[in-house]
């Protein structure tokens, strides 16, 4: 008996909705993305009830024919792509040519079209009711496409019930509309949601961009994303060359947090490849390893990173809803990334300053919503130091594959680029009006006290700044063991009388693997016997009472890595490590001389605004956010 058949249409579009159609934000998404390919200059978005009773999406694109506007409806049809051949170079958000049939089964659906090229001034009007044609029409309207989307699974109950509240729905949908609006300046966005008019965004520059504008992307994050902090520019290409591949340019480019500004979790790190927002691991941890020591760990990074790549380079066709991507060259596309972020960081240029915590203000952080939370106000000043190359910092990689294109100093971003602090848009005069402020290493700074025998407070001539000594030491220090690590000689002290350990059979193979790491940072250590060790001399600042407790910490330490860490970043972090162990105590009080002294080391430093793990060193907290504490500015 046979018991195979072909589904009907309309439910084989309602399984691909399934796939393709998760939640209102999935429909939205589909649309602008249309209106995107449909080269369109404004998309006006407009949403009822979290878009659960209306979606309703405008552009002045190219539109379509009567016909076209039929067979759109189709399954499979689709004007991005011929052959196969296109599959493995798509250029465009779209290829499927799943959207509309999918959206239109779900839903009671009207399309309004009229071809922007055409002299005729009449429009094709579609209903769709759950998938089923109910009229075609002639209608007037502007050129472009209007798509409407009305109560979404209303023949699909099951779905019907899955749908959050409007409240989480509405998060889903500014989410990604703020992500449009960072990757497509060049294009008008207006967001009505519930009435109200959220965001009326005109182009920022003129005409179609093929690459993202730095400033342009500036001026969209800084109007739609909440952020208050400090971001830096990233601005890099290098050629990547795989096996059996030609010679690929890649550029990154954009935005990201200064070191010291992070989140708890990975959502607020945008990444997006030839300007399509996508999740991927490996980026990601390219971007984490980029930061290095300038964060904490357990924290994850912010910002707004477009790789851009030969299409050729990327498949796009590896997730339904297009989320992800794989590179053809994946391991030195990440490469590239980190090597971009790195570069970006050692231009920093001024200290992170804050009025709030910023962990406090990411728990305060509600789960469902997907957008970054406003910090309270803060007041970020600008504070040029002369820059630094990314070639004076000390990052232990090798760069095979990846050869930069241009050198440090083209590639180098204009000096309005240095760093810029974010604002809501009615902050922006304040700022503005700080741009030119000093360095704060420029400026002299005059000893007043120690607090709680840690923090060393100074008078600039534009605030109290505050140093975290142990910090502060800790970056110092760190700094002076790497750079003796290049030279290949940490110095070490002996020790009076040499001590012997025995170890655990666990830790004391443990320890036999990293023997050389240790020596090579000036501890001396070697073998005696099975699980028995002797350790004769310590790195120069070791300042603690036994060498064997010294010794137990690190290895500790290294254990809590875990394993996946190469031996050399495992080196490098664990430096960090047992410096910050035996770095001057938190509370260990230090004469105003010392102070002094370890405030120039500082300076000379090449990151000296983090310690090693991420954590500032120096808060400034200026005359003017003084005076709007004391209720004199407001
Ligand atoms: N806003 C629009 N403006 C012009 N043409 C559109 C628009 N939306 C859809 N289309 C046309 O309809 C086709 C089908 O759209 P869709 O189902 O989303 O599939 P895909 O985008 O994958 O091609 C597109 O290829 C395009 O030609
Ligand atoms: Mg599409």
């Amino acid at each position: 008996m046979n018991i195979i058949r072909l589904l009907p249409e309309q439910l084989a579009n309602q399984i691909a909705a399934g796939e393709v159609i998760e939640r209102p934000a999935s429909v939205v998404k589909e649309l602008v993305e249309n209106s995107i390919d449909a080269q369109a200059t404004r998309i006006t978005v407009e949403i009822q009830a979290g878009g659960r009773s209306l979606i309703r999406v405008i552009d002045d694109g190219i539109g379509m024919s009567r016909d076209d506007a039929l067979l759109c409806l189709e399954r499979h049809a689709t004007s991005k792509i011929k052959s196969a051949d296109d599959l493995n170079r798509i250029l465009t958000m779209g290829f499927r040519g799943e959207a509309l049939p999918s959206i239109a089964s779900v839903s009671r659906f009207i399309l309004v079209t009229r071809e922007r090229n055409e002299e005729s001034i009449d429009a094709t009007k579609i209903i769709v009711d759950g998938g089923k044609l109910i009229n075609v029409t002639s209608a007037g309207a502007a050129p472009g496409t209007m798509v409407e989307v009305r109560n979404l699974f209303f023949n699909l109950p099951a779905r019907r019930k899955f749908m959050r509240s409007p409240e989480t729905e509405r998060a889903h949908i500014q989410h990604y509309l703020g992500l449009v609006a960072v990757a497509y300046p060049e294009i008008g966005l207006t967001y009505i949601q519930e009435n109200k008019c959220y965001w009326h965004l005109p182009p920022v520059t003129k005409g179609k961009e093929t690459r993202p504008d730095l400033d342009a992307v500036y001026e969209r994050i800084k109007k739609t994303q909440g952020i208050n902090e400090h971001i830096l520019p990233v601005d890099y290409q290098a050629k990547v060359q795989a096996q059996g591949t030609p010679p690929w340019l890649v550029s990154i480019k954009g935005w990201i947090g200064s070191p010291g500004v992070s989140r708890a979790t990975r959502e607020d790190m945008h990444i997006f490849v030839n300007r399509r927002p996508v999740e991927n691991r490996g980026i990601s941890y390219a971007i984490i390893e980029g930061y290095h020591t300038a964060l904490m760990k357990g924290r994850f990074p912010v910002g707004w990173l477009f790789i851009e790549i030969d299409p050729r380079a990327v498949d796009v066709n590896i997730h339904p809803s297009k989320r992800e991507v794989k590179f053809h060259a994946e391991f030195e596309v990440r490469n590239i990334v980190t090597q971009a972020i790195r570069n970006a960081i050692s231009k920093q240029t001024s200290v992170l300053i804050v009025t709030k915590d910023h962990q406090e203000s990411q728990q305060e952080k509600p789960t469902t919503t997907p957008c970054i939370n406003h910090m309270e106000s803060c007041l970020p000043t600008q504070q040029l130091l002369p820059v630094q190359t990314a070639d004076s910092l000390n990052f232990h990689q090798t760069q095979d594959q990846v050869q930069p294109v241009q050198s440090e100093k083209t590639i180098q971003a204009p000096s309005e680029y240095q760093q810029k602090p974010l604002s809501s848009p009615e902050q922006k005069n304040e700022n503005d009006s700080r741009i030119n402020e000093k360095s704060i290493f420029q400026v002299d700074l005059n000893f007043l006290a120690v607090l709680g025998n840690l923090y060393v407070l100074f008078e600039s001539d534009h605030g109290l700044v505050l140093m975290d000594q142990h910090a502060a030491h800790e970056r110092v220090l760190f700094e002076k063991m790497l750079s003796c690590l290049d030279q290949n000689a940490v110095p070490s002290q002996r020790l009076l009388l040499p001590e012997t350990i025995e170890l655990s059979p666990k830790d004391a193979f443990f320890l036999s693997e990293y023997l050389e790491v240790f020596n090579k940072l000036g501890i001396g250590i070697s073998k005696f016997g099975d699980r028995t060790y002797i350790i004769d001399s310590v790195p120069f600042f070791f300042k603690k009472q036994s060498a064997r407790s010294f010794l137990l910490d690190v290895i500790d330490t290294i254990k809590a890595s875990g394993p996946q860490i190469n031996k050399l970043r495992l080196g490098e972090n664990e430096i960090a490590k047992a410096v910050c162990k035996n770095a001057v105590k938190a509370h260990d009080p230090l004469k105003k001389e010392e102070i002094l002294v370890l405030l120039d080391e500082l300076k000379k430093c090449k990151m000296p605004f983090t310690c090693p793990h991420g954590r500032p060193t120096l808060v400034e907290i200026s005359f003017r956010e003084l005076g709007r504490k004391f209720g004199r500015i407001v």
